[in-house]
């Protein structure tokens, strides 16, 4: 029998507020995640708006996403904005070099995204094309896509239907500069950084937009050194950071089917989260003490082997419980470090990695992950409740990782919200909170878990995995003590 983990919350003034961009996805041009996943064309069978599912937009409306990036990963790198706009049946078509050497034929371009993210009610992200662009092309397509007064890019936009401009916030300055973006080093990254970000204004001078600089592979802290060194701060509105939760990039194991091993692996290398945004972040600190950069984790998750029989370039891999608990830690990182972390990506949203949506044909389906996010849509611009406690430890094989994770907040009408993770696949954990100076009094609670680890949701058992009540839990005179099952995720209400 473990003993209790007492956590202690803090009522601190100073506490940032959550970002809700951490509650962030991504929408990469890769195997079934915009064709064939998003974005089904206006002549499909399958009920769309402008070619876009019903059924996806509604259910990503419910998660409350807050922003998409979008085309890219690596293929934005290879991606031409002005071939996707236009007539349809005059698009010239691309190779998509990255995933799967597939041929497509422009038909999802930048107004298809925007008028997508539009229906979401969600922020686009456009990743720009810096490792084979120009920097013309990308400061025109800043023009096309936010500038409201007469120029060569807003006539052509009026030209394809548009009038008014979506005003994009946010831009990215290539992506994995340091690999698929050109495999720059990072010293040759920031001069063609600073040389982009200076040509990519909003045409207005209103400062309109947040210019993004592709940021590390997971600890490559030299680079995010060389690159807050070299950058004036004026020109950097945020430093990216890409990590994956990977067993072995060479044997990275099925995502199903799985040991109590390989699921220890994952989360080790998931938790590995902790330790790079606080390294990342002392590094952006020594540089920017007033935290004015943000840093944003725009790409995360669980990435697994493909499922069996599917094209090794398309990604697809199921989701089980296993990242779910990964969802749920990770998140739990990010709120506790709202101070610098300001935006997060999930990769990706639909058919592919550790997606929130899976389609087959006409049917669609929501992942375990998907319910975390949906259980964590309260953090969004709520403000943080620090937590303190000492972890106990989950152990295999003689190595160990706090199997506890937390993260608490309070929003704008009072309520305190408190999510908990239990990574221990084996033993359940007890857990002490003293809630009576926190203003509420009254506490539900619900439960993302199931009977097995490996479980998860299927074209045919699609609410296997779904959030429930849960009842493990006292109050006791303002202390709560509460036990939580192996690896299950639990969200605390107090009102
Ligand atoms: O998300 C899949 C790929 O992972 C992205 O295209 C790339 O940026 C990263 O390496």
């Amino acid at each position: 029998q473990k003993e209790t983990t007492v956590v202690t919350l803090k009522n601190d003034d100073k506490a940032p507020v959550i970002n809700k961009n951490i509650y962030g996805h991504f929408a990469e041009h890769l195997g079934r995640c915009i064709y064939g996943g998003f974005f089904v064309g206006d002549t499909s069978k399958i009920p769309n708006t402008k070619g876009v599912r019903n059924d996806i937009i509604a259910a990503l409306k419910d998660l409350k996403i807050p922003n998409l990036r979008w085309p890219g990963g690596c293929f934005a790198d290879t991606y031409h904005w002005k071939d996707g706009i236009g007539p349809q049946e005059e698009r010239p078509t691309i190779v998509n070099k990255w995933w799967g050497g597939v041929t497509e034929d422009n038909s999802f371009g930048t107004h298809d995204f925007l008028n997508m993210c539009e229906l979401l009610e969600t922020e686009p992200y456009l990743s720009g094309n810096v490792g084979s662009g120009t920097v013309q092309e990308l400061a025109d397509w800043v023009q096309y896509t936010n500038f409201s007064g007469k120029s060569p890019m807003s006539d052509l936009r009026k030209k394809n239907g548009r009038t008014e401009p979506w005003k994009v916030k946010f831009w990215g300055i290539g992506n994995e500069a340091w690999g698929c973006g050109g495999n720059m080093t990072a010293e040759y990254y920031a001069g063609e950084y600073r040389k982009f970000a200076t040509f990519m204004s909003d045409w207005e001078n209103t400062g309109g937009i947040t210019r993004i600089a592709s940021g590390s592979n997971s600890a490559d802290y030299n680079w995010t050194e060389v690159l807050m060194k070299n950058i004036p701060l004026n020109m950097l509105g945020g430093l990216g950071v890409h990590h994956y939760a990977v067993i072995n990039w060479n044997k990275k194991g099925d995502g199903v089917d799985f040991t109590e091993e390989q699921y220890f692996k994952t989360m080790q290398s998931a938790l590995k989260m902790e330790e790079l945004v606080t390294k990342h972040g002392a590094i952006m600190d020594k540089y920017d003490p007033e935290k004015k950069v943000a840093m944003l984790v725009d790409e995360w998750g669980g990435w697994y082997e493909v499922e069996k029989g599917t094209n090794p370039g398309f990604l697809y891999q199921q989701n089980t419980m296993r990242d779910a608990v990964l969802a749920g830690a990770t998140l739990n990182i990010f709120n506790n470090h709202a101070d610098r972390v300001r935006m997060a990506n999930l990769a990706q949203c639909v058919n592919v990695l550790q997606a929130v949506i899976l389609t087959d044909k006409a049917k669609m389906i929501t992942t375990p992950t998907y319910h975390v996010m949906k259980l964590y849509a309260v953090h969004q611009d709520a403000k943080l409740l620090p937590v303190s406690f000492q972890s106990p430890l989950y152990t295999v094989n003689g190595e160990s990782l706090p199997a506890v994770s937390a993260s608490a907040s309070k929003d704008k009408n009072g309520a305190i919200h408190i999510s908990l993770v239990n990574v221990d696949a084996k033993n359940k954990n007890k857990i002490e909170i003293d809630v009576k100076d926190l203003g509420v009094k009254n506490f539900t609670g619900t439960i993302l878990t199931s009977a097995k680890l490996q479980d998860y949701n299927s074209f045919d058992t699609p609410n296997k995995i779904v959030p429930t009540v849960f009842k493990g839990f006292e109050n006791k005179k303002g202390k709560l003590e509460i036990t939580i099952p192996p690896y299950s995720v639990v969200v605390l209400e107090g009102k």
